[in-house]
């Protein structure tokens, strides 16, 4: 075990209250912000140039853990299929699961779901305009009710985001632990200060983004762009000289590793045989090859004189696991149905909501 990341060297701990104390806050901050998103921001993606929460609440539920880039398509496709709230809460889980196949984290797709119907039943097809009574959605945290409600009706609130504890960490040169939720609870209290004060309508849209934009385009991770940011003459990160110091956030993730065997069995044509994954579980309520704790266990299920081949096996990350994943093929008779499921013909499989790595599969053999 290596030691945790302790604060920056020779700044002791005790200090950073008095140091981030709301006196010493940056006068002047949000304006400077709201400022540079104006001509430096990001202002022609798909959901920005909107105020209504269907298409916002739909981008930042995709955005949660997702890059952009990979967001764009899906987002269209979404909403050519799914035009507002009602035509989303009115479809099948199925596909929407269908249509979200390949983003990952699936549970966003059932909440998604659940919310458009929530949001139907219990408010009519409007989405409710307060963070507070957005928060109560399924699948909206608070940080996300935050980013809806500033976006579309300038809500004065605070987002949350990996992106906004970095950008705020470094400008307060916050350098107690964001692992301990006290310590987190203070930097967003200080979050909550910092927001525009005046012109909300206008301003806390801008601000909103403008922290995002910050965060993914000149407060990275690694190397921030100091020279070209707007709130440089604020920044006691970049004042010390070391902003990569921040956040400070000592507990790691701890990883596990699982061995599964899936059965790709085929009855030729491209005919598989998927079943739906029960919920709870990984990949809960997809459409997946069968899977197995062991090679033994997968044979057991076949007929005594089934061909089987081993494919090459592969590792899959999910947020908190490896998945090592050993593809086992094997031709089977049309007429087999050893196991819960059904054989989906090579047209009919593509639509279904699948994991990526078993769609890969699949489009790979
Ligand atoms: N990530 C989360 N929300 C976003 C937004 N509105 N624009 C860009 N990236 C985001
Ligand atoms: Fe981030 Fe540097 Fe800007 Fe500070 S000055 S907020 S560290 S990019």
């Amino acid at each position: 075990m290596t030691e945790p990341a302790g604060p920056p060297q020779g700044r002791p701990t005790a200090r950073r209250s008095l140091e981030v104390a709301p006196a010493t806050l940056p006068v002047g901050f949000a304006g400077r912000v709201v400022r540079w998103q104006r001509t430096h921001g990001r202002n022609t993606l798909p959901w920005q140039n909107t105020r209504d929460p269907y298409r916002v609440w739909l981008s930042e539920i995709m955005l949660q853990q997702t890059q952009v880039a990979a967001v764009l398509g899906y987002y269209a496709r979404f909403l050519e299929r799914f035009p507002d709230v009602r035509a989303l809460a009115a479809a099948p889980l199925d596909e929407v699961l269908g249509l979200w196949s390949g983003l990952g984290y699936y549970s966003r797709a059932r909440n998604l779901h659940a919310c458009a119907q929530r949001v139907v039943e219990l408010h009519g097809g409007a989405f409710p305009r307060t963070a507070e009574q957005l928060q109560a959605l399924p699948g909206i945290g608070p940080s996300t009710a935050a980013a809806v409600a500033s976006f579309c009706f300038g809500e004065r609130v605070a987002i949350f985001d990996g992106n906004v504890k970095r950008v705020l960490s470094r400008v307060l040169a916050f350098g107690d632990d964001l692992s301990v939720g006290a310590n987190e609870r203070a930097l967003w209290d200080h979050a909550r200060e910092l927001l525009p004060a005046r012109a909300l309508q206008e301003n806390m849209p801008r601000y909103t983004q403008g922290l995002m934009d910050l965060g993914a385009t000149l407060c990275m991770p690694r190397n921030p762009s100091c020279l070209l940011c707007p709130v440089q003459a604020d920044c006691g990160a970049a004042r010390e000289g070391q902003p990569q110091n921040y956040p400070v956030k000592t507990r790691k993730l701890k990883r596990s590793a699982e061995s599964l065997w899936l059965l790709h069995a085929q009855a030729g044509d491209g005919t598989v045989w998927l079943q739906k994954r029960p919920t709870p579980g990984v990949w809960a309520g997809l459409y997946c090859l069968p899977v197995f704790g062991s090679r033994e266990a997968l044979e057991e299920v076949l007929p005594a004189a089934a061909q089987v081949r081993e494919a090459e096996p592969f590792v899959h990350e999910l947020t908190h696991k490896d998945l090592h994943l050993h593809p086992v093929q094997a031709m089977l008779p049309q007429g087999w149905a050893g196991l819960e499921g059904a054989w989906f013909k090579a047209g009919e499989w593509p639509s279904l909501g699948l994991p990526a790595p078993v769609r890969r599969l699949l489009e790979n053999a």
